[in-house]
């Protein structure tokens, strides 16, 4: 096949209706399992209390809530790559503190602070189809927590600089946890990436924030989290640059539990969506990667080395010598890829970069300096397996075109995008393949969402076949169906401009046609979010994170169950009582591909 468009892949189920049900619905054929859900023990722990009563040390040997990005890494049977047996990392990218504690947020406590932070992080879990049904394997040896308090080494050129230095890490080389994991790549040789994305939440700073402090979003305010007042370090005013020690992609090897993860600080410092990786022509390690927010960028990183198969010391530091790129999406359907190095592109100390940690850890001011283009919120990238295509979800960004904001650009062509869109690039090819190494590459729209029955023109999108709004997980199976995820807001999920969108959902798009079928919808309150398979397509994992969420985040039990009793409402043998995050496996009845 040459550098074109990939061919049209079969897509064999009958689309499914809109919903507004508490169930996860998926098309005739198919079956969804609940596979494990917030509060389950990783291992041979402690058993899931309904009533929130579980301690934060127990939290800790459990399942973190809201899950989120997943990799379901095979076990390899011979010369073989299992498709019943394998470990999967979840991330677990926040929480609800009114669900996660049996008095809610109530006589707010370090032991509710220690359980919050437990309860983020990742999982790693080992789980088997044994007898017809995906189960996770207790106990294992594999088996872990990692939370916001983990043991976490950091790598790459802003290792042990002056700005990720504080009082509690002289060295600037030991950071405790990660948090707010919301989306992952994988490594061909066998790792995880987790990212981690809205970081500047869990962080008070004084009454006057730094330009570099509101450059990413840290204020006085907080998203509501109040782990600053029983943590001190998560108190900005007090440790500055403990900020600068999150908004980074962390590498966890799934296959040696005593491990600890590393930052990878030569990725970037953003609010890191996805990490996806893909090779270059000539065998560079490439990472795609979106900063989420309005106004935001796109970036990937190159390495300098060539991915050896096999040799696992070769690939160590592939994730710390390389160069980090910004996309700059021109007019005419051309973009090309602008490093930040420091030196280059008035990347200088005369521009307040007094070298490439400074570059690094001011990622969003680093790309502010050469001029990159400002998207509406990107948040998963996704190759296509077969042409090296790279597609995009760009949210929704409400503020795109009003008056206190800049107006359109081509690649974000909508004011007050409430819907969002899916931009596709093609890098400039090389040995019949778009060359992910490439500076240079053509773009086009591949779809704008919305609603077709929509009263404003401008909203009603030009999906041809199933409505949706608010792209965010983006995913290629082996054959090349491009899945896609919805997480539309819970403030106006069902109401107003998404009244007639149902419940969030998941659909798959043929790439070459541009036909979209949905696939599944979710329960009350929810986001889709997080997609993996087995090898053999068979098996299909997807993430219900935060059902019966309520529009304002912190919810209250009472709220929450008034809106949702997922998993209880479909899976009856699971407690009643507060709605919990979880991994769903689908199959299809007759044993065939996923979405085949
Ligand atoms: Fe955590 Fe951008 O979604
Ligand atoms: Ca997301
Ligand atoms: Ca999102
Ligand atoms: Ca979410």
């Amino acid at each position: 096949s040459g550098a074109g468009r990939a061919a049209k892949v079969p897509i064999g189920f009958d689309p499914i209706p809109v919903s507004q049900l508490d169930q996860v619905r998926v098309p005739a054929g198919y079956r969804a399992e609940l596979l494990y859900a917030w509060g389950d023990p990783v291992s041979d722990g402690p058993a899931y209390r309904a009533d929130g009563g579980n301690s934060a040390a127990e939290q800790g040997l459990q399942s973190g809530s809201h899950h989120d990005g997943m990799h379901f890494f095979p076990f390899v049977e011979g010369k073989k790559l299992s498709s019943t047996h394998g470990l999967m990392c979840i991330n677990h990218e926040y929480t609800d503190d009114g669900l996660l504690h049996t008095g809610g947020m109530a006589d707010w406590s370090a032991e509710k602070v220690a359980k919050s932070q437990a309860a983020h992080g990742v999982s790693v879990i080992e789980v088997k189809e044994e007898g017809g049904r995906w189960q996770v394997v207790r106990p294992s040896a594999y088996a872990r927590r990692i939370t916001a308090q983990s043991a976490i080494t950091v790598s790459g050129p802003a290792a042990g600089s002056a700005g990720l230095k504080t009082a509690q890490d002289p060295h600037g080389r030991l950071i405790f946890g990660t948090f707010n994991n919301c989306a992952m790549g994988h490594t061909p040789w066998g790792t995880y990436l987790t990212c981690e994305e809205n970081f500047n939440g869990y962080f008070k700073t004084g009454k006057n924030a730094t330009p570099d402090e509101k450059r990413y979003g840290i204020n006085d305010k907080t998203a509501g989290y109040r782990w600053h007042e029983f943590d001190e370090r998560f108190d900005a005013a007090k440790h500055p640059n403990e900020p600068h020690r999150f908004g980074w992609v962390v590498e966890i090897d799934p296959w040696n539990p005593m491990q600890p993860p590393v930052k990878r600080t030569a990725l970037g410092r953003i609010k890191h969506e996805g990490a996806t990786v893909t090779l270059a022509a000539d065998g560079r390690v490439v990472v795609y990667m979106g900063d989420d927010e309005r106004f935001e960028y796109i970036y990937k990183y190159v390495s300098r080395g060539i991915y050896q198969p096999g040799d696992r010391a070769a690939n160590a530091s592939l994730l710390d010598e390389g160069t980090l790129y910004v996309a700059k999406f021109g007019e005419e359907g051309k973009g090309r890829w602008v490093a930040l190095e420091h030196g280059k592109n008035g990347l200088t100390a005369e521009n307040g970069f007094a070298d490439q940690a400074q570059v690094l850890i001011r990622t969003r001011q680093a790309a502010d300096q050469v001029g990159a283009t400002k998207m509406d919120r990107p948040e998963w990238i996704a190759v296509h397996p077969k042409s090296g295509e790279v597609y995009v979800s760009l949210t929704n960004n409400v503020k795109r075109g009003t008056s206190e904001v800049p107006g359109l650009n081509a690649a974000n062509p909508r004011a007050d995008n409430v819907f969002g869109h899916i931009v596709r690039w093609r890098e400039a090819p090389a040995k019949g393949r778009h060359d992910a190494g490439s500076l240079d590459f053509e773009w086009d729209i591949f779809l704008l969402a919305g609603d077709p029955q929509h009263p404003e023109a401008s909203r009603r999108g030009n999906i041809k076949g199933d409505a949706f709004g608010s792209p965010d997980g983006l995913w290629f199976d082996a054959a090349g169906r491009l899945w896609i995820q919805t997480d539309v807001s819970t403030s106006v999920l069902n109401q107003s401009d998404y009244a007639r969108l149902g419940n969030n959902q998941m659909l798959v798009a043929d790439v070459a046609t541009g036909q979209v079928k949905r696939f599944l919808t979710g329960p009350k309150g929810c986001e889709i979010t997080g997609i993996t398979s087995t090898p053999d397509g068979r098996a299909l994992f997807v993430n219900i994170q935060h059902p019966g969420e309520p529009a304002s985040e912190r919810s209250e039990p009472a709220k929450a169950t008034a809106i949702s009793h997922w998993p209880h409402s479909q899976f009856p043998e699971t407690p009643a009582g507060r709605p919990r995050s979880g991994t769903v496996v689908i199959r299809r009845e007759d044993g065939g591909v996923v979405g085949g």
